[in-house]
Protein backbone atom coordinates (compact mmCIF):
# COMPACT_ATOMS: atom_id res chain seq x y z
CA UNK A 1 0.00 0.00 0.00
CA UNK A 2 1.08 3.70 -1.11
CA UNK A 3 1.43 5.72 1.88
CA UNK A 4 1.41 9.88 2.43
CA UNK A 5 5.62 10.91 2.59
CA UNK A 6 4.36 12.86 5.95
CA UNK A 7 5.33 10.39 8.69
CA UNK A 8 8.56 9.03 6.86
CA UNK A 9 9.77 13.01 6.72
CA UNK A 10 8.88 13.38 10.14
CA UNK A 11 10.93 10.75 11.46
CA UNK A 12 13.40 11.27 8.82
CA UNK A 13 14.06 15.10 9.92
CA UNK A 14 13.60 13.84 13.77
CA UNK A 15 16.35 10.85 13.10
CA UNK A 16 18.67 13.58 11.51
CA UNK A 17 18.80 11.50 7.78
CA UNK A 18 17.09 12.21 4.37
CA UNK A 19 14.50 9.67 2.52
CA UNK A 20 15.34 9.69 -0.79
CA UNK A 21 13.13 10.20 -4.10
CA UNK A 22 13.79 8.70 -7.12
CA UNK A 23 12.26 9.55 -10.10
CA UNK A 24 11.34 6.44 -12.09
CA UNK A 25 10.94 6.01 -15.88
CA UNK A 26 9.13 2.28 -16.85
CA UNK A 27 8.85 -0.87 -15.62
CA UNK A 28 12.26 -1.77 -14.75
CA UNK A 29 13.28 1.55 -13.34
CA UNK A 30 10.07 1.01 -10.52
CA UNK A 31 11.54 -2.75 -9.85
CA UNK A 32 14.78 -1.57 -9.48
CA UNK A 33 14.00 1.23 -6.84
CA UNK A 34 11.66 -0.83 -5.07
CA UNK A 35 13.85 -4.35 -4.78
CA UNK A 36 16.27 -2.03 -3.49
CA UNK A 37 14.53 -0.17 -0.92
CA UNK A 38 12.83 -3.21 0.18
CA UNK A 39 16.38 -5.28 0.51
CA UNK A 40 18.32 -2.38 2.07
CA UNK A 41 14.84 -2.05 4.71
CA UNK A 42 14.71 1.85 3.76
CA UNK A 43 12.16 3.95 2.70
CA UNK A 44 11.61 5.49 -0.64
CA UNK A 45 9.59 7.79 -2.40
CA UNK A 46 9.20 7.00 -6.41
CA UNK A 47 9.32 10.65 -7.91
CA UNK A 48 7.12 10.49 -11.58
CA UNK A 49 7.66 13.68 -13.59
CA UNK A 50 4.79 14.89 -15.63
CA UNK A 51 7.04 14.56 -18.45
CA UNK A 52 7.35 10.86 -17.65
CA UNK A 53 4.13 10.37 -16.73
CA UNK A 54 3.14 10.86 -20.14
CA UNK A 55 5.50 8.74 -21.32
CA UNK A 56 4.17 5.61 -19.19
CA UNK A 57 0.96 6.03 -21.05
CA UNK A 58 -0.43 8.35 -17.75
CA UNK A 59 -0.91 9.00 -14.05
CA UNK A 60 -3.07 5.89 -13.92
CA UNK A 61 -1.15 3.94 -15.17
CA UNK A 62 2.06 4.42 -13.13
CA UNK A 63 -0.32 4.73 -10.16
CA UNK A 64 -1.85 0.95 -10.81
CA UNK A 65 1.46 -0.35 -12.10
CA UNK A 66 3.45 0.55 -8.65
CA UNK A 67 0.43 -0.59 -7.12
CA UNK A 68 0.32 -4.42 -8.69
CA UNK A 69 4.19 -4.64 -8.55
CA UNK A 70 4.50 -3.82 -4.54
CA UNK A 71 1.83 -6.85 -4.57
CA UNK A 72 3.69 -9.22 -6.64
CA UNK A 73 7.16 -8.62 -4.78
CA UNK A 74 5.65 -7.90 -1.26
CA UNK A 75 7.24 -5.30 -0.92
CA UNK A 76 6.95 -3.59 2.85
CA UNK A 77 8.80 -1.16 3.70
CA UNK A 78 6.89 2.74 3.41
CA UNK A 79 6.69 3.83 -0.43
CA UNK A 80 4.93 7.36 -1.50
CA UNK A 81 4.71 7.85 -5.25
CA UNK A 82 5.34 11.06 -5.69
CA UNK A 83 4.48 13.88 -8.50
CA UNK A 84 7.35 15.81 -9.16
CA UNK A 85 7.37 19.61 -10.39
CA UNK A 86 3.60 19.63 -10.55
CA UNK A 87 1.76 22.32 -12.28
CA UNK A 88 -1.91 23.24 -10.72
CA UNK A 89 -3.90 20.71 -13.12
CA UNK A 90 -1.37 17.73 -12.61
CA UNK A 91 -1.12 17.88 -9.02
CA UNK A 92 -4.98 17.18 -9.27
CA UNK A 93 -4.87 14.78 -11.93
CA UNK A 94 -2.05 12.64 -10.14
CA UNK A 95 -3.94 12.97 -6.73
CA UNK A 96 -7.45 10.90 -8.70
CA UNK A 97 -5.24 8.75 -10.27
CA UNK A 98 -4.28 7.61 -6.60
CA UNK A 99 -0.47 9.15 -6.41
CA UNK A 100 0.02 9.60 -2.26
CA UNK A 101 2.14 12.46 -2.50
CA UNK A 102 2.18 15.71 -4.95
CA UNK A 103 4.87 17.97 -5.17
CA UNK A 104 2.76 20.88 -6.43
CA UNK A 105 5.73 23.71 -8.13
CA UNK A 106 4.67 27.08 -7.85
CA UNK A 107 7.99 28.72 -7.65
CA UNK A 108 7.37 30.36 -10.90
CA UNK A 109 4.74 32.45 -9.99
CA UNK A 110 5.26 35.61 -7.77
CA UNK A 111 4.89 34.52 -3.93
CA UNK A 112 1.14 35.63 -3.67
CA UNK A 113 0.14 32.78 -6.27
CA UNK A 114 2.33 30.80 -5.45
CA UNK A 115 0.67 30.67 -1.69
CA UNK A 116 -2.59 31.27 -3.04
CA UNK A 117 -2.40 27.46 -5.57
CA UNK A 118 -0.56 25.90 -2.51
CA UNK A 119 -3.02 26.22 0.04
CA UNK A 120 -5.71 25.37 -2.74
CA UNK A 121 -3.84 22.08 -3.15
CA UNK A 122 -2.91 21.64 0.42
CA UNK A 123 -6.66 22.02 1.86
CA UNK A 124 -7.74 19.26 -1.25
CA UNK A 125 -5.08 16.96 -0.79
CA UNK A 126 -4.95 16.83 3.15
CA UNK A 127 -8.61 15.67 2.91
CA UNK A 128 -7.26 12.60 0.88
CA UNK A 129 -4.52 12.13 3.05
CA UNK A 130 -2.13 12.85 0.04
CA UNK A 131 1.25 14.70 1.25
CA UNK A 132 2.27 18.04 -0.62
CA UNK A 133 5.49 19.61 -1.34
CA UNK A 134 5.92 23.42 -2.27
CA UNK A 135 9.05 25.11 -3.68
CA UNK A 136 10.12 28.71 -3.18
CA UNK A 137 13.18 30.00 -5.35
CA UNK A 138 12.97 27.90 -8.81
CA UNK A 139 15.95 24.98 -8.68
CA UNK A 140 18.05 25.43 -11.55
CA UNK A 141 19.07 23.17 -14.26
CA UNK A 142 16.44 22.05 -17.25
CA UNK A 143 14.17 19.23 -16.19
CA UNK A 144 12.21 17.77 -18.83
CA UNK A 145 11.78 21.07 -20.82
CA UNK A 146 11.42 23.43 -17.73
CA UNK A 147 14.29 25.35 -17.56
CA UNK A 148 15.24 27.16 -13.61
CA UNK A 149 17.38 29.92 -13.47
CA UNK A 150 18.71 28.76 -9.77
CA UNK A 151 17.45 30.76 -7.81
CA UNK A 152 18.40 31.29 -3.81
CA UNK A 153 15.08 31.10 -1.59
CA UNK A 154 13.72 34.34 0.31
CA UNK A 155 14.04 32.09 4.07
CA UNK A 156 10.27 34.87 5.19
CA UNK A 157 9.22 33.26 1.61
CA UNK A 158 9.73 30.03 2.84
CA UNK A 159 8.59 30.41 5.92
CA UNK A 160 5.32 31.84 4.68
CA UNK A 161 4.66 28.91 2.12
CA UNK A 162 6.02 26.61 5.41
CA UNK A 163 2.90 28.09 7.82
CA UNK A 164 0.62 26.84 4.93
CA UNK A 165 0.80 23.34 6.12
CA UNK A 166 2.65 21.97 3.32
CA UNK A 167 4.58 18.95 4.59
CA UNK A 168 7.48 19.59 2.70
CA UNK A 169 9.35 22.57 1.32
CA UNK A 170 11.88 22.68 -1.14
CA UNK A 171 14.06 25.43 -1.24
CA UNK A 172 16.56 26.86 -4.01
CA UNK A 173 19.77 27.12 -2.48
CA UNK A 174 22.33 26.90 -5.72
CA UNK A 175 21.37 23.45 -6.55
CA UNK A 176 20.30 22.41 -9.79
CA UNK A 177 19.09 19.79 -12.11
CA UNK A 178 21.30 17.50 -13.57
CA UNK A 179 25.22 17.77 -14.04
CA UNK A 180 26.43 20.34 -12.07
CA UNK A 181 29.04 22.71 -14.19
CA UNK A 182 32.41 23.02 -13.68
CA UNK A 183 32.22 26.23 -12.02
CA UNK A 184 29.48 25.58 -9.56
CA UNK A 185 30.05 27.55 -6.55
CA UNK A 186 28.14 25.18 -4.05
CA UNK A 187 25.28 24.98 -1.87
CA UNK A 188 23.94 27.84 -0.20
CA UNK A 189 24.37 26.89 3.71
CA UNK A 190 23.65 30.02 5.12
CA UNK A 191 20.59 30.19 3.56
CA UNK A 192 19.59 26.53 4.55
CA UNK A 193 20.20 27.70 7.70
CA UNK A 194 18.19 30.73 7.90
CA UNK A 195 15.44 28.73 6.13
CA UNK A 196 15.87 25.58 8.97
CA UNK A 197 15.86 28.40 11.52
CA UNK A 198 12.51 30.36 10.34
CA UNK A 199 10.06 26.60 9.23
CA UNK A 200 11.15 25.12 12.69
CA UNK A 201 10.56 21.26 12.05
CA UNK A 202 9.35 21.51 8.34
CA UNK A 203 11.37 18.92 6.57
CA UNK A 204 13.59 20.18 3.33
CA UNK A 205 13.62 19.10 0.74
CA UNK A 206 17.01 19.05 -1.68
CA UNK A 207 16.74 18.64 -5.36
CA UNK A 208 18.91 17.99 -7.51
CA UNK A 209 20.63 15.33 -6.05
CA UNK A 210 22.67 14.13 -8.52
CA UNK A 211 26.50 14.69 -8.52
CA UNK A 212 26.49 16.95 -5.26
CA UNK A 213 29.54 15.94 -2.83
CA UNK A 214 29.17 13.42 -0.18
CA UNK A 215 30.31 15.67 2.31
CA UNK A 216 27.68 18.81 1.37
CA UNK A 217 25.02 16.08 1.16
CA UNK A 218 25.59 15.31 4.92
CA UNK A 219 25.68 19.09 5.86
CA UNK A 220 22.50 19.78 4.01
CA UNK A 221 21.45 16.99 6.36
CA UNK A 222 22.58 18.31 9.80
CA UNK A 223 20.51 21.68 8.42
CA UNK A 224 17.29 19.77 8.11
CA UNK A 225 17.12 18.11 5.04
CA UNK A 226 15.10 15.20 4.61
CA UNK A 227 14.24 14.28 1.27
CA UNK A 228 17.14 14.07 -1.82
CA UNK A 229 15.58 13.89 -5.08
CA UNK A 230 18.02 11.93 -7.44
CA UNK A 231 16.76 11.41 -11.27
CA UNK A 232 20.21 12.28 -13.44
CA UNK A 233 22.21 9.99 -11.48
CA UNK A 234 20.46 6.87 -12.08
CA UNK A 235 20.11 8.02 -15.73
CA UNK A 236 23.80 7.81 -16.28
CA UNK A 237 24.37 4.57 -14.59
CA UNK A 238 21.75 2.79 -16.49
CA UNK A 239 23.18 4.26 -19.94
CA UNK A 240 27.12 3.47 -19.20
CA UNK A 241 25.85 -0.02 -18.52
CA UNK A 242 23.87 -0.26 -21.26
CA UNK A 243 26.86 1.02 -23.33
CA UNK A 244 29.03 -1.14 -21.91
CA UNK A 245 26.68 -4.09 -22.91
CA UNK A 246 26.73 -3.26 -26.55
CA UNK A 247 30.34 -1.96 -26.81
CA UNK A 248 31.32 -5.34 -25.68
CA UNK A 249 29.36 -7.16 -28.28
CA UNK A 250 27.00 -8.68 -25.85
CA UNK A 251 23.70 -8.56 -27.08
CA UNK A 252 25.42 -10.53 -30.12
CA UNK A 253 26.51 -13.61 -28.23
CA UNK A 254 23.27 -16.11 -28.22
CA UNK A 255 20.29 -14.56 -26.91
CA UNK A 256 22.32 -11.51 -25.78
CA UNK A 257 19.55 -9.83 -27.68
CA UNK A 258 16.74 -10.74 -24.82
CA UNK A 259 15.21 -7.44 -23.75
CA UNK A 260 15.62 -9.01 -20.28
CA UNK A 261 19.20 -9.48 -21.05
CA UNK A 262 19.74 -6.50 -22.89
CA UNK A 263 18.58 -4.38 -20.20
CA UNK A 264 19.81 -6.18 -16.85
CA UNK A 265 23.14 -4.51 -16.76
CA UNK A 266 21.45 -0.97 -16.85
CA UNK A 267 19.08 -2.02 -13.67
CA UNK A 268 21.81 -3.64 -11.69
CA UNK A 269 23.58 0.15 -12.10
CA UNK A 270 20.08 1.89 -11.27
CA UNK A 271 20.24 -0.50 -8.12
CA UNK A 272 23.56 0.27 -6.86
CA UNK A 273 23.00 3.92 -7.40
CA UNK A 274 20.07 3.54 -5.46
CA UNK A 275 21.94 1.60 -2.95
CA UNK A 276 24.87 3.76 -2.40
CA UNK A 277 22.84 7.10 -1.77
CA UNK A 278 20.31 5.17 0.69
CA UNK A 279 23.83 4.54 2.84
CA UNK A 280 24.82 8.19 2.22
CA UNK A 281 21.43 9.80 3.34
CA UNK A 282 21.10 7.38 6.45
CA UNK A 283 18.18 6.13 5.85
CA UNK A 284 18.99 2.30 5.27
CA UNK A 285 17.05 0.27 8.17
CA UNK A 286 15.10 2.85 8.94
CA UNK A 287 11.80 1.51 7.45
P1 LIG B 1 18.85 15.40 -10.59
O1 LIG B 1 18.38 14.94 -11.92
O2 LIG B 1 19.89 16.47 -10.70
O3 LIG B 1 19.30 14.28 -9.71
O4 LIG B 1 17.61 16.10 -9.87
C1 LIG B 1 16.49 15.35 -9.54
C2 LIG B 1 15.40 16.20 -9.01
O5 LIG B 1 15.61 17.16 -8.31
C3 LIG B 1 14.02 15.82 -9.32
O6 LIG B 1 13.10 16.76 -8.89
Amino acid sequence: MLVSAKDMLQKAKAGKYAVGQFNINNLEWTKAVLQTAEELRSPVILGVSEGAGKYMCGFNTVADMVKAMMKTLNITVPVALHLDHGTFEGAYKAMDAGFSSVMFDGSHYGIEENVEKTTKVIEDAHARGISVEAEVGAIGGEEDGVIGGGEVADPDECKRIADLGVDMLAAGIGNIHGKYPANWTGLRFDVLEKIGEKTGEMPLVLHGGTGIPADMIKTAISLGVSKINVNTECQLAFQEATRKYIEEGKDLIGKGFDPRKLLAPGVEAIKATVKEKMELFGSVGKA
